[in-house]
């Protein structure tokens, strides 16, 4: 049975730096849940499918080919043979994900298509709903958070840096902030903390040590095994 590491936490939190350090301490794979849910947004939109309705975005979501493959130590994803790469970080993208997460089918896709990967091997799983929904099983869960300036900071010096866009400050806060209020109260499966998962806020901590704290967590014998 493969193990699985779950990890949820709002935008920003700091879920993608710390799942990507602590699958490559373990040799666990590397899974951008949230990358999938971009995916049928990015298709949705170039599609002209509006994002507010809902049986559109099931019916387009549905037509969407993602092929993953196992390679560099995460799962990477790939639509008409090719990676999507940052035409899915947009502001656009941005702005319409948290919709498109919202429709059951959904999820209940990008779920199956999650569970599934555990073939590949062990995994290191981050999203919104990975510890509640997707895998909540695993004796391995954690609840990331940080204060809405230090994950907004983080966001818009990430865009800046890969060129995706050069917001203010106080927008990608707006837009994050928008964001998180849709994904923690739509109907099925909201962005919550999970009983029984660790909580880690990062506004003060390094990213050493937010990965320090995962790792000091784990299961005796996975921890054994670095
Ligand atoms: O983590 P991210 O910003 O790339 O996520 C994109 C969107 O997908 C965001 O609105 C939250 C949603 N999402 C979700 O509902 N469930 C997940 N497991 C991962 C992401």
């Amino acid at each position: 049975m493969a193990r699985v590491i779950a990890i949820d936490g709002p935008s920003g939190s700091g879920k993608s730096s710390t799942s990507k350090r602590v699958g490559a301490a373990l040799g666990f794979l590397h899974v951008d849940s949230g990358a999938l849910y971009r995916i049928m947004t990015w298709q949705c939109l170039e599609k002209g499918v509006d994002t507010q309705d809902e049986s559109a975005v099931a019916a387009c979501a549905n037509e969407v080919e993602v092929e993953c493959r196992a390679e560099g130590g995460a799962i990477a994803y790939y639509v008409g043979g090719e990676p999507p790469g940052e035409r899915i970080r947009t502001p656009e993208i941005n702005a319409h994900a948290s919709h498109v997460a919202k429709v059951k089918e959904v999820r209940e896709r990008i779920t199956a298509l999650l569970r599934g990967m555990t073939r590949y091997g062990d995994l290191v799983v981050e999203g919104r709903d990975i510890t509640t929904a997707v895998f909540p099983d695993s004796p391995a869960r954690f609840y990331l958070t940080a204060s809405a300036e230090a994950r907004a900071a983080r966001r818009q010096k990430e865009e800046v840096e890969k060129g995706i866009a050069n917001q203010s400050a106080e927008a990608v806060k707006e837009s994050l902030l928008a964001r998180d209020a849709i994904d923690s109260t739509r109907k099925y499966a909201p962005l919550k903390k999970a009983d029984g998962a660790l909580e880690i806020d990062s506004t003060a901590l390094t990213l050493d040590q937010v990965v320090e704290t995962v790792l000091a967590a784990l299961p005796a014998e996975w921890r054994t095994e670095r």
